[in-house]
């Protein structure tokens, strides 16, 4: 079997399924055309902006923690060749959700989804979900995972809407998990 590496590899050329600026869909919200598409290394500064416009509170939910510099965080995700990330982007070029898979070698990817403020309970959040897993899989990921906190309503109504598993619970959070080979 090929590993998750020589895959997303061949997947990275012209037209592949892990494509750099692969249109994924289309979402309506706020009267905008959202484009759902796979992000590339130039849309760096438009992720960290879209990073840096997250209230406090939406940024300890997604990380878990306080990040104050997004610099390093997106460029290690854009040079990361196991990494796929998804943006919801507006017809002015403004991202306002990301959703990403970070793998490993087994094939494993950590995923992490956030949509700002103003663009949330309008399915954004779901039409990121329904990319990254559908990307994830076509890239030859086998699980997707991730971490939420038990507070956050919307994260886990989220992942059950796609059928995640709970497959660890901590006092502080869930580890939830999609197989991607089902
Ligand atoms: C989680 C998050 C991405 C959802 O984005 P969104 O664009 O609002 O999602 P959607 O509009 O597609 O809604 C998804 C589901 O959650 C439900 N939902 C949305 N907001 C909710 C809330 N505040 N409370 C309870 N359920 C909620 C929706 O009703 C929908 O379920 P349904 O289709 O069965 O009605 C967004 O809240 C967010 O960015 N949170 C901060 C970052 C974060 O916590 N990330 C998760 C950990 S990595």
């Amino acid at each position: 079997m090929r590993g998750v590496g020589a895959v997303m590899e061949a997947g990275r050329g012209p037209g592949g399924p892990c494509s750099c600026g692969r249109l994924l869909g289309t979402h309506r919200a706020r009267g905008v055309e959202l484009r759902i598409r796979i992000a590339c290394a130039k849309d760096r500064d438009k992720l960290i902006r879209f990073y840096e416009s997250l209230s406090l509170e939406s940024i300890y939910t997604r990380f878990f923690g306080i990040v104050r510099y997004f610099d390093p965080y997106v460029d290690s995700l854009l040079r990361n060749s196991r990494a796929v990330v998804v943006v919801a982007e507006a017809p002015d070029g403004r991202v306002v959700g990301v959703a990403e898979a970070v793998g490993d070698e087994r094939g494993y990817a950590e995923s992490g989804i956030a949509v700002l403020e103003d663009f949330r309970g309008m399915g954004v959040g779901t039409a990121l979900g329904e990319a990254i897993l559908r990307v994830s899989r076509e890239c030859g990921f086998r699980k997707l995972y991730g971490y939420i906190m038990p507070e956050n309503r919307a994260a886990y109504r989220l992942a059950m809407k796609f059928g995640a598993r709970v497959v660890r619970q901590y006092e502080s959070m869930y580890r939830i998990e999609f197989d991607l080979l089902a």
